[in-house]
This record gives structure tokens, C-alpha cells and sequence, in this order.
């Protein structure tokens, strides 16, 4: 079976109602990263920052997997489909796909302050202050941070080097190091970036930009690479 490995950002869910970051009504132009996104944050106001993850919980109870991530499902009929996600949601998964990478965490889980290999789902949508870890620290968001390694980049860029054939969806690749891994892709493989505002991708080969939404672009990407094989 051919590899398939699927980069999707936030605009893969703009669909389901959940926000973009950079877009015009982004979470980005609502507060500022500095204050809900960094370790430094964290520090300085804590209730600040656990307010925006619980928003963002929240919002995520009432959102569906949109017509992109059912289709994203339906690929894995006639390839071995990688999706390597920004995004903290759960409607990939939601929405079928088996092998979901999180490269920013995820908005359901949370963590230990001082530990972090302790990792918990969280019941519910609200993370408190005063909520605990087995080791009696703060839990806090399972989210890198700006500012934060991110640990699971060396999985995902090596997943990209074995990939037959690329698929970016709804992403400004404005983020590094997420926005580096198109540079581990095979210079022959097909590349496919679905956007409706997708910028132009500099010295990249065999790159179709293809502007339409994920939930009009990605059934029809879909259809066309079942068609194949
Ligand atoms: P951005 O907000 O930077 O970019 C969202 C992209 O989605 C833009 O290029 C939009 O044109 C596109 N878009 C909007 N609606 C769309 C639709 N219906 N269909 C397809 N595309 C659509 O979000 P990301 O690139 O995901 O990190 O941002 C990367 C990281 O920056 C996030 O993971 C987050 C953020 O800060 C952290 O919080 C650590």
C-alpha cells in the first residue's frame, strides 16, 4: 500500500465551527499568545490561561468531524493514511482515521506540572486550579506551548521521509517546526495543499495548490486518489 501522510492545520476544522489562529477572526486577533500560550503565561496567570483551554473544550463538546475528516477516513480503503495533525481536536479521529499524530497535544488531555509522563484524559471539559497530579502538582493543559520543544517532531519528520504522497490541509505554515516537514517529503512525490488562501510554497517540486475549502477540496482530492488504485 502507498503512504499517504496528511499535514492538517486549523483550517481542516474551520468547518466543524471551531477557530483558525492567523485568520481575520482567529483566536490570535482574540488574545494575544503571550497570554494564554506560554510556559510564561502559565507563570503569570494561570487562571488566564486555563480559561482560554476550557473555552476551547468547550466549544470542541458541540463541534462534528466536517466532511474533510470523514473523507481523510475513507482514504485508508486503498492506502496507508499517516495524519500528522497541529491541531488539538479530536475530529480526525472522530471522523475515522486510525494513525493520528498530535504535534501540539491535546485539548482532551492534560498533564503533570513537574512530570510530564503523567498524562490524563480529562473528564468533562473544565481543568481547575487545584487540580492535582498523582504527584501533587497543578495540572495543566497536554498543549506545546510556545516556547516548548516539540517531542513528537522527530516522529512526524520521519514519517514524511517515508511518504509516497503529500497532503497539506488548511494550514498557514507559519509555525515551525511543523511548517519545515513538506522538507522531508520526497522531491518526486506528489504534494497536494488545500487552502483557500494557501500562500505560494517556494522551491517545493510536484506541488498542486488547490484553493478551495477542506470541506469542498478534500472529498474531491480524495475521490480522485481512489480512483487511482
Ligand atoms: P492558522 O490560523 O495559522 O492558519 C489556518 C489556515 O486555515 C489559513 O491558511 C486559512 O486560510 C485556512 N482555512 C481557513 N478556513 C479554511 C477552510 N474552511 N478550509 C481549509 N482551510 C481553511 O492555523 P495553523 O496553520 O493550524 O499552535 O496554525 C499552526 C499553529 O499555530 C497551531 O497549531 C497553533 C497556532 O498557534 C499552538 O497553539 C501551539
Amino acid at each position: 500500500m502507498k503512504k499517504i501522510v496528511v499535514l492538517t492545520g486549523a483550517g481542516v476544522s474551520a468547518e466543524s465551527g471551531l477557530k483558525t489562529f492567523r485568520d481575520h477572526d482567529g483566536l490570535w486577533h482574540e488574545h494575544r499568545v503571550e497570554d494564554v500560550a506560554t510556559p510564561e503565561a502559565w507563570e503569570r496567570n494561570m487562571d488566564l490561561v486555563l480559561e482560554f483551554y476550557n473555552e476551547r473544550r468547550k466549544n470542541l463538546q458541540e463541534a462534528k468531524p466536517n466532511a474533510a475528516h470523514i473523507a481523510l477516513a475513507r482514504l485508508e480503503e486503498k492506502y496507508d493514511v499517516q495524519i500528522v495533525t497541529q491541531n488539538v481536536d479530536d475530529l480526525h479521529e472522530r471522523g475515522g482515521s486510525s494513525k493520528v499524530l498530535h504535534l501540539h497535544g491535546e485539548l482532551k488531555k492534560v498533564r503533570s506540572s513537574v512530570d510530564p509522563s503523567l498524562v490524563y484524559e480529562l473528564q468533562g471539559w473544565e481543568l481547575k486550579k487545584g487540580d492535582l497530579c498523582e504527584k501533587g502538582s497543578q495540572l495543566r493543559p497536554h498543549i506545546v506551548w510556545f516556547g516548548e520543544p516539540v517531542p513528537l517532531i522527530v516522529e512526524a519528520a520521519s514519517l514524511c521521509e517515508q511518504a509516497d504522497i503529500l497532503i497539506i490541509i488548511g494550514s498557514s505554515l507559519q509555525v515551525y517546526p511543523a511548517a519545515g516537514l513538506i522538507h522531508y517529503v520526497f522531491a518526486g512525490a506528489p504534494k497536494y495543499y488545500i487552502d483557500p488562501r494557501a500562500a505560494a510554497v517556494p522551491f517545493i517540486p510536484n506541488l498542486e495548490i488547490i484553493r478551495k475549502t477542506a470541506g469542498e477540496g478534500v472529498p474531491e482530492l480524495v475521490n480522485r486518489l481512489l480512483a487511482w488504485c
